[in-house]
């Protein structure tokens, strides 16, 4: 369970990176697939991470405390956002690649997809680079809420073979409406953070 939670920094590159041994799990996706209220979700906290409609409103890493050091969390800047000009997608890039490759402390990603939506080029892209880099991954699949009974597994199947899903990774089905059972998830990020 995530008894504390808290706000340690923002950080646009590497200098900002935090200089210990805690090991980090990185929430990656979309832009607007419901990264930020899905932290706030999961730690309980309605206005740890900042929710918008205006898609693109995380434009930094923004590293979490969880249990006073047992791990952090890192929210990080959704992709896909059409008015982002090609300097800021080109820096976004650049300090993804980085973190992605370089950061000893990440031992896993969390991966949220919108379960309404097939993946695209950008997810798929995504979810190849962090296989390629060895690490672990929990899909989220976020809005579920938004689907009818018979689209839950066909939209499931579909992501899944769209991203070439990997069977050792997890897929959890989430609404940030109604908050479900949790258990699942905490297990899966304990399980990575400990790794
Ligand atoms: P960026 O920071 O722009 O990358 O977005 P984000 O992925 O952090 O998304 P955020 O959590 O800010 O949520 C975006 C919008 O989707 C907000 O209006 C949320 O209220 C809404 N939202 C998030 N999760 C869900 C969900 O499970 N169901 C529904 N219906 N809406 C959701
Ligand atoms: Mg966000």
């Amino acid at each position: 369970m995530i008894k504390q939670a808290q706000f340690i920094k923002s950080a646009a590159g590497r200098e900002g990176w935090i200089d210990d041994q805690i090991n980090e799990i990185c929430f990656l996706g979309r832009s607007n697939v419901g990264k930020s209220s899905f932290i706030n979700n999961l730690t309980n906290k309605k206005k740890l991470a900042k929710v918008s409609s205006t898609p693109g409103k995380t434009k930094l890493l923004n590293f979490f405390d969880i249990n006073n050091g047992q791990f952090r969390i890192v929210d990080a800047p959704g992709y896909g956002f059409s008015k982002t000009t090609l300097a800021e997608k080109q820096q976004f890039a650049r300090m993804m690649e980085d973190y992605l490759m370089n950061r000893s402390n990440l031992k896993g990603a969390v991966m949220l997809v919108d379960l309404r939506r097939k993946p695209n080029a950008d997810d798929q892209q995504l979810y190849n680079f962090l296989k390629q880099l060895n690490l672990p991954v929990i899909l989220i699949g976020t809005k579920l809420d938004k689907l009818k009974k018979n689209e839950i597994n066909k939209n499931e199947k579909l992501i899944k073979n769209t991203l070439n899903y990997d069977q050792s990774d997890k897929f959890i089905k989430i609404s940030n409406l109604n908050k479900g059972d949790l258990m699942p998830v905490y297990q899966g990020l304990i399980a990575l953070a400990e790794r």
